[in-house]
């Protein structure tokens, strides 16, 4: 069922609650050292105060385990917002209570409010009713455009919808609308390109896609689970031992669905985990002593095959310690054809967005995912919380 945006409802006048994800990194000093989070909220956050309404943003920093914690208050993110955007951003200390209803009565134009840290409230993980009530209380409507906190049942992302109408922002909206059609309705050849350290935070995923796509491409540390699975040794290389009866299974499962399951065929391999290492490229068979690091040229080459051929391509993981520039040549080399391929192309996950951002091509994709957990949640086809609880479209489907 389609969900309602911004776009369809009245917003002037409103008081609205708008929860976002500026869960962003800082550095020692307590600067933000990425304001990709702040950015992807700009266009909820602008279209709001251009249609009038008075605007209150919440949103959690961190894991403080509900309770203060003094390095975790937002009051950086309202300098680093107040710099990008010019607006003059009301810091509260608190996210309930007198204090927030006065101040959101009270905004001028050009003006926001940034409430504290949700998380210091231990009802906001418990999704407790009655803080969700004390969160929305003097609010007319809550606006979910935290993407990256989706996938978590709490009490601003989920709970308020059961006190205030709760719509999607823009963010949210792209978000489930380039996810959601590679999940539902993706143009074919789709293939999924899935890497990262373990095959264990990644079954689920695998389980999903399976049943949609053409090609899977694996790479990565979970590789060497099903190179083992296959028979071959894998020197010091990351093992899931007791995921190799599952990682046969999945390789199974591809071949009775008619999926083409590629796994790397040759691998850059070193002697310890270290850029300074020896290194060499073998096949398959990693000698004792040696650890695979990064994906070799011949399994670039076949990967690049299938995704040049590619009508939608997902990507939610690297194929290698990309980290270290030795072992980044294999995640950079996916990276450059999924950005030179004319699919539809979405990227998941933390860490393949940050390979994504470091080559310098994330212009080229279509969709960059702001949710790491999120992300893989949708693509295991679970239903968000954070979804679940936006109010239904009914118009749109009565209109289609
Ligand atoms: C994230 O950074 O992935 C989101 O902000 C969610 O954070 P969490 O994993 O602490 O819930």
């Amino acid at each position: 069922m389609p969900k309602l945006t911004i776009r369809d409802i009245s917003v002037s006048g409103k008081k609205v609650l708008v929860r976002v994800d500026f869960n962003v990194p800082l550095d020692k000093e307590r600067n933000v050292t990425d304001t990709s989070r702040i950015e992807a909220a700009l266009p909820t956050i602008r279209f709001l105060l251009e249609h009038g309404a008075n605007v209150a943003l919440v949103s959690h920093l961190g894991r403080p385990k509900g309770e203060v914690k003094e390095e975790l208050r937002m009051d950086p993110v309202a300098s680093k917002l107040a710099e990008m955007t010019g607006l003059k951003v009301k810091k509260l200390d608190v996210c309930t209570g007198e204090e927030v209803c006065q101040s959101v009565d009270s905004l001028q134009t050009g003006e926001v409010v940034l409430l504290e840290n949700v998380r210091f409230y231990p009802g906001e993980k418990k999704n407790n009713p009655e803080f969700a009530k004390e969160l929305s209380a003097g609010f007319d409507l809550h606006v979910m455009d935290a993407f990256g906190t989706a996938h978590r049942a709490h009490a601003s992302v989920a709970g308020v919808s059961q006190y205030i109408t709760s719509v999607a922002g823009f963010l949210m909206e792209k978000e489930i609308k380039y996810l959601g059609s590679a999940v539902t309705d993706p143009e074919h050849p789709f293939v999924a390109i899935i890497g990262g350290a373990k095959v264990s935070g990644k079954l689920e995923v695998l389980g999903n896609l399976i049943n949609k796509v053409d090609v899977l491409l694996i790479g990565g540390g979970m590789a060497y689970t099903f190179l083992k699975a296959q028979g071959h040794s894998v020197g010091t290389s990351l093992l899931e031992e007791d995921l190799v009866d599952t990682a046969k299974e999945v390789m199974a499962a591809a071949a009775e669905k008619g999926v083409a399951l590629l796994l790397p065929v040759d691998n850059v391999i070193a002697d310890k985990f270290d850029n300074e290492a020896n290194i060499q490229t073998v096949g398959n068979d990693i000698p004792d002593g040696w650890m695979a690091l990064d994906i070799g040229p011949e399994t670039v080459s076949a990967f690049q095959k299938e995704i040049s051929r590619a009508r939608t391509v997902v990507w939610n993981g690297p194929m290698g310690c990309f980290e270290m520039s030795r072992f980044a040549a294999g995640t950079q080399a996916v990276c450059k054809a999924v950005a030179e391929s004319s699919a539809t192309s979405i990227i998941g996950g933390g860490d393949s967005v940050a390979a994504v951002n470091r080559s310098g091509l994330a212009d080229s994709m279509t969709h960059i995912s702001t949710g790491g957990g999120a992300s893989l949640e949708f693509l295991e086809g679970k239903t968000l919380p954070g979804i679940a609880a936006l109010s239904d479209n009914d118009s749109a489907v009565s209109q289609s």
